[in-house]
C-alpha cells in the first residue's frame, strides 16, 4: 500500500472523520496512517465491509478499489432523502425561534424532524410551536414516564438519521464534551450512534473563551461536525464571532451530511477540488495585484456537489463570504498557495477551476514598502513574471481527475476564446462568462447572477441568466449525468 492508496480509501469511506469513527481512532492515528502508507490488520475487515456497503468493489487482500459504486439518480437520491428521520435538539439561546425555520425547511426536504427542547430552551420558545411545525411529540424530560413507555430515550437517540443541536450555546457544548447525561439533551447527545451536528451561537466573548475553545476541539476530534458561528452583530449587542449561521446554510450542511450518512448522494464517496474567489500577489509588503472575483460562484458549486454527497475540497483566495457549510476550505492567498493546496489534495475524482487566479506576480520579492522618490515623477517599474496554470496544472497531472473543468472570464470574442481555452488547457469543459458589464451595468463579478455558455468536447450550450447557486446546481446535476453516463458504458 501506498500514501496514495489510504488516502484513496479515506475519500471512499466518506473522509477522515468517517474512518475515525469506523475504527474508534482519533486523529493522529488517521495521520500516522496516511504518513505509514499503512493500515493495521484489524481495520481491514471493517474496511472492506464498510466499502462494500457503500456500493464498492475492493479485493480484499490489497485493499484496492476494483469498482467504484454506481451513480444514482437524483430522483432516487430525492425519494430516499424522504425517508430520513431526524432528532432536532434546541438549546437556550435567544436563536432558538431559527430553529423553528430549520425545522420547517428541513420538512420541505421531507425528512421527518423530532424535537427535543431544553429547559432553558423552553424560555424562548415553547414545545407547543415546535410540535404545531413538525406534527411529531416534542420531548422534553428525561424522567417522563410515558415517554419511557412510548419511546424510551435510548430508542430516540437511536432511530435518527442525524443529530442537529440549534442553537449549542456554551452551556449545552460544555456539557456534552464532559459526557454529562444530566437532562434528556445531553442524554440523548452521548447515547446516539448517529452522526451529529452542532449550530453553536453564543457572546463573542463566551465563544472565544479558551473553555469553549477547548469544547469545541474535543466535539471536534469525536467527529461533532460544526456548522459556524459566524461574525455579525449577536442578540447581546456585540459584534464578533459567535453569531448563529442563517438557517439556509444550516439545512444545506444538513442535508449534505445526510446524503453522507446514508450514502444516498449521487457523489458518496467521490471526492471533488474546487477552487474560488481571487489569488492576491503581493507586490511589497503592503500592496498587491488581485481582481473583483467575490468568490461566490466558486463557493456555490462546493455547495452543490457537497448537497449531492461529495466529499469537497474547497481552495479559496481571500473572500468576503463565508466557508460553504459541509465543505473542507483552505484559505490560500497567492496562486502559488492554490496550486500546492490543490496538489495536497489530490486525488480527486472532479476539479472545478473557477477561482480568477492572477496571471502574474512580482518576479522579485521586496520585502519592505516601495517608497516615493521625493523629487521625481518617475514611477518604480514592476517586473512582472508568469503565475503557474492551476487548471493546466490539474489537466496533465499524473493524477488527473476523471472530469476538469475550467471557467474563462472574456470581454470579448467569447466563443472563440473560449475554445481555445479548452484546447490549449487539456480540460473537459469550459464554463464561458462575458464579464464585461450589460446594459444595465451590472457585471458578474460579485453579482448573485450569472450567464454562462457551457462548452463540452460535444458542443456548446448557451444558459439563460440565472442565479449563481441555480447555475452550480445546474452544473453540479450535468457532472453527474456525465460520469454516471461514463460509468455505465464501461
Ligand atoms: O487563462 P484564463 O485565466 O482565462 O483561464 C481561466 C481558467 O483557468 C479558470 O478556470 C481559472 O480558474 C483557471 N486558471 C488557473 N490558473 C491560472 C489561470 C487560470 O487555474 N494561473
Amino acid at each position: 500500500m501506498s500514501q496514495t492508496d489510504v488516502a484513496a480509501l479515506i475519500t471512499a469511506l466518506g473522509g477522515r472523520v468517517s474512518l475515525q469513527t469506523l475504527l474508534g481512532v482519533g486523529p493522529s492515528a488517521i495521520s500516522n496512517y496516511l504518513a505509514r502508507g499503512a493500515l493495521p490488520n484489524r481495520a481491514r475487515p471493517l474496511i472492506c465491509q464498510a466499502l462494500q456497503e457503500r456500493g464498492y468493489q475492493i479485493d480484499p487482500q490489497s485493499l484496492r478499489i476494483t469498482a467504484l459504486p454506481a451513480v444514482k439518480s437524483r430522483q432516487v437520491q430525492l425519494r430516499r432523502m424522504r425517508g430520513a428521520s431526524l432528532l432536532l435538539i434546541i438549546g437556550g439561546g435567544i436563536a432558538a425561534y431559527k430553529a423553528l425555520e430549520v425545522s420547517r425547511r428541513l420538512q420541505d426536504h421531507g425528512i421527518t424532524v423530532t424535537g427535543v427542547m431544553t429547559k432553558a430552551a423552553q424560555q424562548f420558545i415553547t414545545p407547543l410551536s415546535l410540535s404545531a411545525l413538525t406534527a411529531q411529540k416534542t420531548y422534553t424530560d428525561l424522567f417522563s414516564l410515558t415517554d419511557e413507555a412510548e419511546m424510551g430515550h435510548i430508542r430516540l437517540a437511536r432511530e435518527t438519521d442525524l443529530v442537529l443541536v440549534v442553537p449549542a450555546t456554551a452551556n449545552l457544548m460544555a456539557r456534552t464534551a464532559q459526557g454529562l447525561a444530566d437532562d434528556l439533551a445531553t442524554t440523548l447527545l452521548l447515547a446516539t450512534t448517529a452522526p451529529v451536528i452542532m449550530v453553536p451561537a453564543m457572546n463573542p466573548a463566551m465563544w472565544a473563551h479558551a473553555a469553549t475553545q477547548a469544547n469545541l476541539t474535543t466535539l471536534r476530534n469525536r467527529g461533532v461536525e460544526m456548522i459556524g458561528p459566524v461574525a455579525g452583530d449577536t442578540a447581546c449587542g456585540e459584534e464578533g464571532e459567535g453569531r448563529m449561521s442563517e438557517p439556509e446554510a444550516i439545512v444545506t450542511a444538513t442535508l449534505a451530511r445526510l446524503a453522507r450518512a446514508d450514502s444516498t448522494g449521487d457523489f458518496v464517496g467521490r471526492h471533488a477540488l474546487v477552487t474560488s474567489g481571487p489569488t492576491v500577489e503581493p507586490l511589497d509588503a503592503v500592496r498587491f495585484i488581485s481582481n473583483h472575483s467575490s468568490g461566490r460562484q466558486g463557493h456555490a458549486i462546493a455547495t452543490a456537489l457537497a448537497k449531492r454527497g461529495a466529499d469537497v475540497t474547497l481552495v479559496s483566495g481571500p473572500v468576503n463570504i463565508p466557508d460553504p457549510p459541509g465543505v473542507e476550505t483552505v484559505h490560500v492567498e497567492t496562486a502559488e498557495q492554490m496550486l500546492a493546496a490543490c496538489q495536497a489534495a489530490l486525488p480527486a475524482d472532479i476539479a472545478v477551476c473557477t477561482a480568477a487566479v492572477a496571471d502574474w506576480r512580482a518576479r522579485d520579492q521586496v520585502s519592505g514598502k516601495i517608497k516615493k522618490r521625493p523629487g521625481t515623477t518617475i514611477a518604480p517599474s514592476l517586473s512582472l513574471t508568469e503565475n503557474p496554470d492551476i487548471l493546466a496544472q490539474l489537466s496533465s497531472h499524473p493524477q488527473r481527475p476523471e472530469l476538469v473543468i475550467g471557467f474563462a472570464a472574456e470581454t470579448n470574442d467569447l466563443q472563440a476564446n473560449a475554445s481555445e481555452k479548452l484546447r490549449r488547457k487539456g480540460c473537459d469543459w469550459i464554463v464561458a462568462n462575458q464579464v464585461l458589464p450589460d446594459e444595465t451595468g451590472e457585471t458578474v463579478f460579485g453579482s448573485m447572477q450569472n450567464k454562462v455558455s457551457l462548452m463540452t468536447g460535444d458542443g456548446q450550450e448557451e444558459w439563460p441568466m440565472m442565479p449563481k447557486t441555480e447555475l452550480a446546481d445546474r452544473l453540479v446535476q450535468r457532472i453527474i449525468d456525465t460520469i454516471g453516463a461514463a460509468h455505465a458504458k464501461s
